[in-house]
């Protein structure tokens, strides 16, 4: 056809047609956009940003702001991603205009398993279903113990096992602290979905721990929007995920197994039990079924790593800042003593602990919001986003916001303490788990788990670096969330 066509018109004709017609074709798919960002290539997008920024996103985004300003966009292929930055501009976009910032992106999240397509969940849905799914996820964690005296006393057995775990190692030289935390908070969501807790031990446990991980380190999901031919081109790691998902599905679908066969309507133990109660045997099971898999995934995947990442973070911070580690441990042994295991609800009497807490939090900044959609043209920062944009708020730009926090990369729990009084102030000034509808439901168990955790390690052990010439890195890798790259420390016993 191409040959008969060539051969009937001359070869000139031929070649500026085609010159022409490449040129009206990238002209027409180069985007275009009122709100500032990097120069965007046809078809690419700024790929070439995102390649540049690799893991490093972190620090690649606080770059870009310095660049565009506090609302930047790029391309992932055709399609707008928009960043949002600062306190106020985040405010007004996910509160101010919740209404029409609160969606996620369709389509770009869909998982296809061997069980079939997961059924949207919490993270992923929009609309009736999301609400309807996160009104049924708070409440159950809610009932099975979140913020109750129960599933403290859980979270501060978990917390004995780990210090116990860490006590093994003898004051030697530990070099997976990441993996430990993982263990004993994976085993807090554990104990609210399945209704029990696993061995410190336990091999497929500790696998489907680690697969978790994987679906958060795995290059992120954000590369969905390129078109296939590109995707295919620099390898999106999507097999990796893909086998990751499937472990940890066959896991939920054994443990889903396990419950049905003692199912007891009139004792309900769990989420799942709480699910499993809510199937009328008229409904599509099957369908039913791939919607528990996504909630109970959710809850797994959100919960763990981004709890055990927080606190690696948290410890790597006091390793560098031993008079602040210090400050936490006398005010411990002043107010709770050395022989009793620390609860949350001896927060309100340790202000120090709990500031330390805060300011280490400011400083962790593992997560940007999830990526939010907008369905309508919105104005925000003086700038149209328009209906049908990706929109993200990189919380870090909050935290590390020097107007905000003077000298924002040095620790001072100080910031979050009154002067006069010793109180704990200015909580509301930080924003890990963002603000407005899709706030983070799990808050409340992250915190009530960092803090338990985080003071029984500082009432049990000295943290200090293996060397006193071991340079740590503050930089972190990015993922789904940042990581602090790998360390190392010591954990002397303090009696
Ligand atoms: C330190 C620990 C945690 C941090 C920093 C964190 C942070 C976040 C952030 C930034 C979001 C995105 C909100 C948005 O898109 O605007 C989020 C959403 C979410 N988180 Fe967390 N999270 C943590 C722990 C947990 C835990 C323990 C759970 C549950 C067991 C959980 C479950 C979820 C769920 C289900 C969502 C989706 C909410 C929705 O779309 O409506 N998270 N979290």
């Amino acid at each position: 056809m191409c040959a008969f066509f060539v051969s009937n018109i001359d070869l000139t004709t031929f070649l500026v047609f085609t010159v022409v017609f490449l040129f009206v074709l990238c002209v027409i798919s180069t985007p275009r956009s009122d709100i500032p960002g990097p120069f965007a290539l046809p078809f690419f997008g700024n790929l070439y940003v995102l390649a540049r920024i690799g893991n490093r996103r972190y620090r690649e985004t606080l770059r870009l702001q310095k660049q565009y300003g506090d609302i930047f966009r790029l391309y992932i292929g055709k399609q707008m991603m928009v960043t949002i930055c600062g306190y106020e501009n985040i405010h007004d976009a996910f509160v101010k205009h919740a209404a029409v910032l609160s969606n996620r992106p369709e389509g770009l999240f869909k998982s296809q398993t061997k069980y079939g397509n997961l059924e949207p969940g919490i993270i992923l849905s929009n609309g009736e279903v999301w609400r309807k799914n996160r009104r049924f996820t708070i409440q159950t964690m809610r009932d099975f113990g979140m913020g109750k005296k129960s599933l403290e006393v859980v979270i501060a057995e978990e917390a004995k096992l780990l210090c116990a775990d860490i006590a093994a190692f003898n004051g030697k030289p530990i070099e997976n602290i990441k993996d430990l935390l993982s263990v004993s908070v994976s085993n807090t969501v554990h104990s609210v979905v399945f209704g029990y807790r696993c061995e410190h031990d336990d091999q497929e446990f500790l696998a489907v721990t680690k697969s978790i991980e994987t679906l958060f380190t795995v290059p992120s999901f954000l590369y969905r929007a390129l078109p296939i031919f590109v995707q295919r081109l620099i390898g999106t790691a999507e097999g990796e995920r893909e086998k990751a998902l499937e472990d940890v599905m066959n896991y939920v679908q054994k443990r889903i197994a396990e419950h049905e066969q003692t199912f007891d309507k009139n004792n309900l133990r769990d989420l799942v039990d709480r699910f499993l109660s809510t199937i009328p045997p008229e409904e599509d099971t099957k369908k039913k079924f791939l919607h528990m898999y996504q909630v109970v995934l959710e809850m797994f995947a959100a919960g763990t790593d981004t709890t055990a990442t927080t606190l690696a973070w948290m410890i790597l911070y006091i390793l560098e800042n031993p008079d602040v580690q210090e400050k936490c441990y006398q005010e411990i042994k002043k107010v709770v003593g050395l022989n009793r295991c620390i609860l949350y609800s001896d927060r309100n009497n340790l202000p120090y602990l709990e500031a330390t807490m805060l300011e280490l939090q400011r400083c962790a900044n593992i997560a940007s919001s999830f990526m939010h959609y907008s369905t309508e043209d919105v104005l925000i920062g003086g700038y149209v986003i328009p209906k049908n944009t990706m929109v993200s708020a990189f919380l870090p730009s909050v935290h590390l916001d020097p107007e905000r926090f003077p000298e924002p990369m040095k620790i001072r729990p100080e910031r979050f303490l009154d002067e006069k009084s010793g109180k704990v102030v200015n909580r509301d000034m930080l924003m890990p788990f963002s603000i407005g509808p899709r706030i983070c439901p799990g808050e409340t168990l992250a915190k009530t788990e960092m803090f338990t955790i985080f003071g029984n390690l500082v009432q049990k052990f000295k943290l200090c670096k293996v060397s006193p010439d071991d340079v740590l890195s503050f930089e972190g890798l990015t993922g789904s969330i940042t990581y602090p790259e790998p360390y190392r420390l010591r954990a002397e016993a303090r009696n």
